[in-house]
């Protein structure tokens, strides 16, 4: 594996852990991932979940808990690898902490559940790289186009995620359930392909890293072999001694069967995937479970109708609860079996 001009950086070990909200990737698990020179992502999606006055306050709560996790994820990291913030285009308050995260210097944003036409608007002129994740090569050529035109500038780097991901899917549930989407290694080789005119006009590469599903080193070869840079994982960096979750969740992915794993109706309004946990199957026995708490976190999200309020799920999630909590996961989690620290696991993946 080969290190990765970033920016005005170089990525040293070609893997970036991927942003897990909410409270799932924290300055914890970035901090110790960057410490192996590899790209750790805080998760910005209500990262101030268990500041006290969240529920008053959300979104000053989020941006004071992001620039702490930031701080946290610098000191671990002594200096090495990149710390970055993942921002989804869907939360409510998506533009105050892309500013935050580039005010208290992130090395890059990453964002994704939409597509983050507007991110430029904050990284362009700082140190802070900016990358959007796509599903397709059709939506990496659109925000390149759209960058170009509006703010004169490309990618940093670029997220391909496939439909084997954990969290939310850029696909159709009926692409999901038929398996009629394109495999990732596909969806890599024709993004690398789009991006080939954007790079030769701006005579610098776009680096494009594979996401879902990516489970081992031999997963990451394949990626790199269809002309991928790298690979973004998830799942796996869950059942780490530094995840940011609680232990139940660990254990949760660690014990996780084929069978459980499934895919779920978010209140984003795109599919997810997460463990048949009790919550999942109350929600399909009773249709819906009010939502207690709603803080607006999400733009798409209409608290009177939406089925049940992903962030109180989430929450729960990440604490441990495993009757009212909603544990994405990746298509592969049945394979994790046991904990490891992340550099075990960054040393497993790069041999
Ligand atoms: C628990 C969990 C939470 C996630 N939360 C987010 C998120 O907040 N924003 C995002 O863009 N992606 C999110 N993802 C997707 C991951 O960043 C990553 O791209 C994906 O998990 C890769 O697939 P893998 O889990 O099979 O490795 C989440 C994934 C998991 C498992």
């Amino acid at each position: 594996m080969k290190s990765v001009p970033i920016g005005k950086k170089g990525l040293d070990i070609p893997i970036i852990q991927g942003g897990m909200g909410i409270g799932v990737s924290l300055g914890r698990l970035a901090g110790s991932v960057a410490l192996c020179g590899g790209m750790g992502v805080i998760s910005a999606a209500n990262p101030g979940f268990n500041q006290p006055d969240f529920y008053k306050n959300r979104r000053q709560a989020n941006c004071r808990a992001l620039k702490n996790e930031i701080l946290k994820a610098r000191e671990i990291a002594r200096g090495r690898g990149m710390v970055a913030v993942n921002v989804m285009v869907a939360l409510s308050d998506s533009e105050e902490l892309v500013k935050t995260a580039v005010k208290a210097g992130a090395d890059a944003v990453i964002a994704g559940a939409g597509l983050p036409l507007n991110l430029p608007r904050h990284t362009l002129g700082t140190e802070t790289a900016a990358a959007p994740i796509v599903s397709s090569a059709k939506a990496a050529s659109l925000v390149c186009r759209s960058w170009k035109r509006n703010y004169d500038v490309y990618p940093d780097f670029v997220v391909v995620e496939g439909g084997e991901a954990g969290g939310h899917l850029g696909f159709s549930f009926d692409q999901l359930l038929s398996g009629r989407q394109k495999t990732l290694d596909r969806i890599v080789a024709e993004t690398v392909g789009a991006l080939k005119s954007f790079e030769v006009e701006i005579g610098r590469a776009i680096p494009v890293f594979a996401a879902g599903g990516i489970f081992d080193y031999g997963d990451i070869k394949k990626a790199l072999a269809c002309g991928a840079a790298g690979a973004q994982l998830g799942t796996r960096f869950i059942a780490t001694d530094e995840c940011d979750a609680s232990f139940e969740f660990k254990q949760a992915i660690i014990r996780a069967k084929k069978e459980q794993i499934t895919v779920i109706k978010s209140p984003v309004g795109m599919p997810g995937r997460a463990l048949k946990s009790p919550l999942i199957e109350q929600l399909s026995l009773s249709g819906g479970i009010p939502a207690k708490n709603c803080v607006g976190c999400l733009k798409t999200c209409s608290p009177a109708s939406t089925p049940y309020c992903i962030t109180e799920a989430l929450i729960s999630a990440v604490l441990g609860d495993w009757e009212n909590g909603l544990f994405f996961c990746g298509e592969n989690a049945y394979r994790v079996d046991r904990m490891m620290s992340v550099k075990q696991l960054i040393n497993e993946l790069t041999r």
